[in-house]
């Protein structure tokens, strides 16, 4: 045994031969991408001091605050919660965020996109049909791919296009519909009442991504589906948005939490939530259920965020309501610009641009905080003015 891992013989580093790189088309296509307007590099960790932040989730400011662990938490799981990395904090969590949604039983999953992946991977299979509106976000996309149903895509909030793919699979063995609640990108809603219908006269299930929608909207922040007094089969939450944590959820009956505890590839394969973030997520729930102060100081963020820009003469897309404020510019370039003059005025709004939008429809995707103090929404306005000059 070496007295040090100094003294520890080295094993002689193998490296690829000479001359050759096994990963040389990379520096091609990160080429292609810069030449596209499409690069992504990573932003500075965190904004400097004074910018003000208009582009994330963290809709009820809660991101910022500490997460208090109580004594004797584990930092960790350990393991899969199928195997040694069940924890009390996680039966906590999830029994706080099924009493929340007044849903039977609540699983929890690493993060959304894992959740969307494991969950429509395991309920789905080949022989059905999905049917997923254009816009719903990647992970619902991935996870429609790899469930191996076949996919009716269909035209953004269009009922009439999903009642048709609907009628289309009435002989799949299973037909599933699947939407976000407030859409990511274009802060716009479906008609989850007339969803429901549709789904129950063609025998289908329907999931909805309430990623956007929980903690601001709804009675007690209980989300959209609440609002509209409509109750899905399966609904994805995260606790990644307004719950200011990080991790997801899948909320429906018991019988789904038993299944998905089995089937869910993303699930069973993967180590359990941290302890700490399971205990921090019941805080949180407990929180936001009770913030109608927060949720009117969104309101009030965002009303005057909305009015204020239109004022300027930027074009918010018609449909959106709530703190997702797109403003399309259409090229990624002039999405890129505006953004970097905003930077300059201490504003920071990241360009969106495909393949997270269609092409086309690259955009500034503006979002509202209970954190803006109405200084702030004014500075931020200022910050608008001068970038648009
Ligand atoms: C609608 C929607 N679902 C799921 C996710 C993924 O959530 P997470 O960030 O927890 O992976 C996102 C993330 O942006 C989202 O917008």
């Amino acid at each position: 045994m070496p007295a040090s891992v100094d003294e520890a013989p080295r094993t002689p580093l193998l490296t690829q031969a000479e001359g050759l790189n096994a990963l040389r088309h990379l520096a091609d296509e990160l080429a292609e991408l810069r030449r596209a307007g499409l690069l992504r590099a990573p932003p500075a960790a965190a904004a400097p001091a004074g910018m003000l932040v208009l582009c994330s989730n963290d809709y009820l400011g809660y991101a910022g605050l500490p997460c208090s662990a109580g004594d004797g938490v584990s930092s960790g799981a350990g393991a899969s919660r199928l195997v040694s990395g069940n924890h009390e904090a996680h039966l906590m969590a999830e029994g706080a965020i099924a009493a929340w949604l007044e849903m039977e039983a609540a699983l929890l999953f690493s993060s959304g996109y894992a959740a969307n992946v494991g969950t429509l991977a395991a309920l789905a299979r080949p022989g059905d049909v999905i049917v997923s509106d254009a816009l719903n976000h990647a992970s619902i996309i991935d996870g429609c791919r790899l469930s191996g149903a076949a996919v009716e895509v269909v035209r953004h909030l269009d009922l009439e296009a999903a009642e048709r793919a609907l009628v289309r699979a009435q002989s799949a063995r299973r037909r599933w519909v699947v939407t976000e609640s407030l859409f990511s990108m274009d802060g716009d809603t479906p008609d989850l009442r007339r969803l429901r219908e549709l789904c129950d006269r063609h025998d289908a299930a329907l999931m909805v991504d309430e990623a956007h929608a929980l903690g601001i909207c709804g009675p007690r922040g209980t989300g959209l589906c609440a609002e509209s007094g409509v109750r899905p089969d399966v609904l994805v939450g995260t606790l990644g948005k307004s719950l200011g944590l990080h991790g997801a959820f899948v909320a429906g009956s018991a019988t789904l939490r038993t299944y998905l505890w089995n089937r869910a590839r993303s699930f069973v394969f993967s180590t359990g939530i941290s302890p700490v973030v399971a205990l921090a997520a019941v805080d949180r729930v407990r929180r936001a259920a009770a913030d109608d102060a927060g949720r009117a100081r969104l309101a009030m963020a965002t009303g005057r965020l909305r009015s204020g820009l239109r004022a300027l003469g930027a074009p918010l897309l018609p449909g959106s309501s709530g703190p997702i404020l797109p403003w399309i510019l259409e090229s990624a370039g002039a999405a890129v610009e505006m953004s970097q003059r905003l930077a300059r005025e201490g504003v920071l709004v990241q360009a969106i641009r495909p393949p997270t939008v269609p092409t086309g429809t690259s955009r500034l995707r503006i979002t509202a905080s209970a954190s803006l103090s109405e200084t702030d929404v004014e500075r931020a306005l200022a910050g608008f003015r001068e970038a648009m000059r």
